[in-house]
C-alpha cells in the first residue's frame, strides 16, 4: 500500500517503509518498486481512466491505489493481462473486502474490453493527457511556451542509469572494457561529459560491478555539468554549502584532489551520515559539518571562500521522471516557500564569498521563481557587488538553454538528463 501512502502525502521513503518494502526479497522488492513508480508516475491518467471506468472513482482511495497498480500493469508492462488482474483481485481480498475484490475484478476487466474508447477519453483533458497535476502542467506552460509538452512528456518516461566514474582509480573506457559485460550492460560514453556513463536500460546499482570499491558513483548527467562550472584550482578553499548526500561533494573532491579545504556543510543529520559514507567508500575525505547555512556563525571559521556551491532544496520539477511522487507531494504553494529559502541561501552565504570569488547556484528545478527570476533579484539587490559570469562552461553547450536572462537551463529529458538549472556568480567587491 506505498502508492496509497504517497497519495495520502506520505513521503516515498516513508511509505516504502510502511509497507514493508525492506523486509522482500531483493528480486521482489525490484518488481515491487517497479509497480510502485509505475502507479505513481500514470496516476493522474489512471485517475482519468477511473471516472469513465466507475460511477463513483475515488483514485486518492486504497481502492484506487490498488486500480492504479492493476492498470499500470495492463497498460505498460509485459505481465499478461489475466495474472495483472488475479494479482490485484487476490490483494484486494487481503487488504480491502470481498466486495471491493469484485469490483476490482469488474473495473479492471472492463478496462481489457474497452481500451482504445477510454484511452481515447482520457485524453481529452490534460491531467489525463500529460498525466500530471493540472497546477504543474500550467506552470510548466506558462515558463516553458514552447517547450512544456515535452517536459511533461519527459516526465512520465523511465530514466537511465548515468554513472560518473571516479577519474583517481578509472578512466570511463577502461571501466566499461574491463568491467562492463556488453551482452549485459548496453552503455555509452558521451564525448562532452568527461566522466559520465549512460546505461540504458538501467539496472540496479547493486549489481553494478566496482561499485562498493568505489570506481563509480550514481549520478545524473544534468547533475554532472554542475561542478566543472565552478572552475576549481589547487589551494582554494571551497563550501558546499547544501552538501548531502554528497554526490557534488565527491564530484569536487575527483575532479579537484588539490583543494586546499572542502567544506562539506549539510543541516540533516541522517544525510549527512550517508554523504560520510559515499566518502568512505570513494576513498575521499573532506571537512564535514552539520550546520544551518542560514546561520554561518554557528559553523565558519571567518576564513573566506574561493568557492561555494549552493545546490539549494527545491521543488525538484526537474527530476520527476525519477521521483514520480514529487506529482502528489508537491503543492501549488510550495514554490514560493522554496524560493524563500533558496533567496535566504544565497544572501546568507554571500558574505562568506572572498572578493573576485564565485558562487555557482545550482537546482534541479525547471521553474523561473527558483531559477532565472531568483537569481535576478539577487543581482539587482546586490548591484555593483556582484556579476553573472555567462560563459557556459564547454560540456554544458551541448546540454543546456542559454536563457536570454540569467543561468542555463538543461530541461529534463534533453540527451536523457534530468533537468537542472545553473548560475555562476562572481563577486566584484567585497560586501560591506
Ligand atoms: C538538493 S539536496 C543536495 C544534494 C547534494 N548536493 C548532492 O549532490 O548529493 C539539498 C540539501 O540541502 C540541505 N539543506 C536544506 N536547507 C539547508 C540549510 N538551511 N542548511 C544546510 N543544508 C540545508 C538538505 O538537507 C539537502 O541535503
Amino acid at each position: 500500500m506505498a502508492v496509497y501512502g504517497v497519495l495520502r502525502g506520505r513521503s516515498y521513503a516513508r511509505a516504502l517503509n510502511d509497507a514493508g518494502h525492506c523486509r522482500f526479497p531483493q528480486e521482489r522488492q525490484a518488481l515491487a518498486s517497479e509497480l510502485i513508480q509505475g502507479a505513481l508516475r500514470w496516476q493522474h491518467r489512471h485517475a482519468e481512466l477511473m471516472r469513465h471506468l466507475m460511477e463513483r472513482p475515488r483514485p486518492a482511495s486504497r481502492l484506487g491505489a490498488l486500480l492504479s497498480v492493476g492498470l499500470f500493469q495492463l497498460r505498460r508492462t509485459r505481465v499478461p493481462a489475466h495474472a495483472a488482474v488475479n494479482s490485484c483481485v487476490a490483494a484486494a481480498k487481503e487488504l480491502l473486502s470481498p466486495a471491493q475484490a469484485r469490483l476490482v475484478n469488474a473495473v479492471l476487466r472492463r478496462y481489457l474490453r474497452e481500451s482504445s474508447r477510454l484511452e481515447s477519453a482520457a485524453d481529452r483533458r490534460p491531467q489525463g493527457r500529460f498525466s500530471h497535476p493540472g497546477w504543474m502542467i500550467r506552470s510548466f506552460r506558462a515558463a516553458w511556451p514552447g517547450h512544456w509538452e515535452s517536459i511533461l512528456r519527459a516526465g512520465n518516461r523511465k530514466p537511465p542509469l548515468w554513472l560518473r566514474v571516479h577519474q583517481g582509480r578509472i578512466s570511463r573506457e577502461a571501466y566499461r572494457a574491463s568491467m562492463l559485460n556488453p551482452q549485459a550492460w548496453n552503455c555509452s560514453l558521451p564525448q562532452d561529459l568527461p566522466n559520465g556513463l549512460q546505461i540504458d536500460p538501467p539496472k540496479p546499482v547493486s549489481r553494478l560491478p566496482g561499485f562498493s570499491a568505489g570506481m563509480v558513483s550514481v549520478q545524473d548527467a544534468g547533475a554532472q555539468l554542475a561542478v566543472p562550472l565552478l572552475g576549481i584550482q589547487p589551494r582554494m578553499r571551497v563550501l558546499d554549502a547544501c552538501a548531502a548526500p554528497g554526490g557534488k561533494t565527491a564530484q569536487l573532491l575527483e575532479t579537484c584532489p588539490g583543494m586546499k579545504q572542502l567544506v562539506a556543510l549539510d543541516c540533516d543529520a541522517g544525510r549527512l551520515d550517508r554523504l560520510g559514507e559515499n566518502l568512505d567508500r570513494l576513498g575521499l575525505k573532506a571537512n564535514i559539518r552539520l550546520g544551518d547555512a542560514l546561520q554561518p556563525r554557528d559553523w565558519w571559521d571567518g576564513q573566506p571562500f574561493d568557492r561555494i556551491l549552493i545546490d539549494a532544496p527545491c521543488s525538484a520539477t526537474g527530476v520527476i521522471r525519477r521521483h514520480p511522487d514529487i506529482k502528489h507531494l508537491r503543492r501549488a504553494a510550495d514554490i514560493a516557500r522554496f524560493a524563500r529559502l533558496q533567496s535566504r541561501l544565497l544572501q546568507s552565504l554571500w558574505p562568506l564569498l572572498t572578493t573576485g570569488g564565485r558562487l555557482l547556484y545550482s537546482v534541479c528545478s525547471v521553474l523561473p521563481e527558483e531559477t532565472a527570476q531568483l537569481i535576478d533579484g539577487f543581482l539587482r539587490e546586490n548591484r555593483g557587488q556582484a556579476r553573472e559570469v555567462r560563459r557556459l562552461d564547454g560540456s554544458s553547450r551541448g546540454w543546456a538553454l542559454p536563457l536570454s536572462d540569467h543561468g542555463c537551463q538543461i530541461l529534463p529529458g534533453r540527451r536523457c538528463a534530468d533537468g537542472h538549472f545553473n548560475a555562476l556568480l562572481e563577486k566584484t567587491a567585497g560586501t560591506s
